[in-house]
């Protein structure tokens, strides 16, 4: 029986679709724990869901997902406040727009210590802390799919291939555990992330025409997305990745 409310982790509950996704959860009867360098916009964003979804508790901790101790620390933090946990969104992410040639290697490590190896450290907390029931969703990109070719370039791509290869190798080891875990990678999405690539006219243009919807999408269509794969209506989806995009991918 899914408990009235549920509780959830959520990274990169500050801004975009980690907000989206809180203020979703919120209103599906989910307490939640954001994780966030940006510790006053996860204050803002847990606020705004408490006052719009009375009965519902939100809180968040100042965490580098990339930083080990710190994720430890703040699932431990996270644990007293929700009680047993349910489910965990990782939505934290980094962005590179560096041209492939001139790209750094501090720059290449730097993106992938956020987006897969802090995907991954969010993963096996939560797993150590849920029990058989529990579910997980990761933010990919369907840059990891097309190998990029909207904003973010090859380290960006590279690793949000990783993220959809890591939560397959999750969902494979996890099920044994009563854990599901899916993906879901969204395409254009109006968010603080892109607002400098998308404010280039012509790269907006660009982007648009790549959708069979001709459009951006926006954050609470993917936090939707997200609210789906962790509900009991998706209870057989298990080790896929959902494209949210518009209808430029369609797998
Ligand atoms: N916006 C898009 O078009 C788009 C498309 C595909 C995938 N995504 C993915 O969606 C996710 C959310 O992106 P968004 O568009 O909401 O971006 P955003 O920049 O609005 O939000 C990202 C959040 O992650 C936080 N964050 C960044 N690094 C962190 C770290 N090391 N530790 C903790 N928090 C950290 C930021 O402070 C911010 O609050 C990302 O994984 C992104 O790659 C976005």
């Amino acid at each position: 029986m899914t408990p009235a409310h549920p509780t959830c982790i959520v990274t990169g509950s500050a801004s975009g679709i980690g907000a989206a996704t809180v203020l979703a959860l919120a209103r599906a009867g989910y307490h939640t724990f954001g994780l966030d360098l940006n510790a006053e916009g996860a204050e803002r964003v847990a606020l705004q869901a408490g006052l719009e979804h009375a009965g519902t508790r939100h809180a968040h901790a100042h965490c580098d997902v990339a930083d080990e101790a710190a994720v430890v620390a703040a699932f431990v933090r996270a644990a007293e406040f929700l009680g047993p946990l349910d489910a965990l969104v990782t939505s934290a992410g980094v962005v590179d727009t560096t041209p492939f040639m001139d790209i750094t290697v501090a720059q290449f490590r730097r993106i992938h210590e956020v987006n897969v190896i802090g995907t991954w450290l969010c993963m096996r907390e939560a797993a150590r802390h849920m029990q058989p029931g529990g579910r997980i969703c990761a933010i990919a990109s369907i840059a990891g799919l097309r190998g990029g070719g909207l904003s973010g370039t090859a380290a960006y791509a590279a690793s949000k291939g990783g993220v959809i290869a890591l939560a397959k190798n999750a969902a494979r080891v996890l099920a044994a555990q009563g854990i599901r875990v899916n993906t879901l990678s969204p395409g254009a999405t109006d968010t603080p992330m892109i607002a400098t690539p998308l404010s280039d006219p012509m790269h907006r243009a660009r982007i648009e025409g790549l959708a069979a919807q001709k459009r951006i999408g926006r954050a609470e269509e993917i936090a939707s997305g997200v609210v789906y794969l962790l509900s009991p209506a998706a209870s057989f989806t298990h080790g896929a990745n959902l494209v949210v995009d518009g209808g430029i991918v369609m797998p």
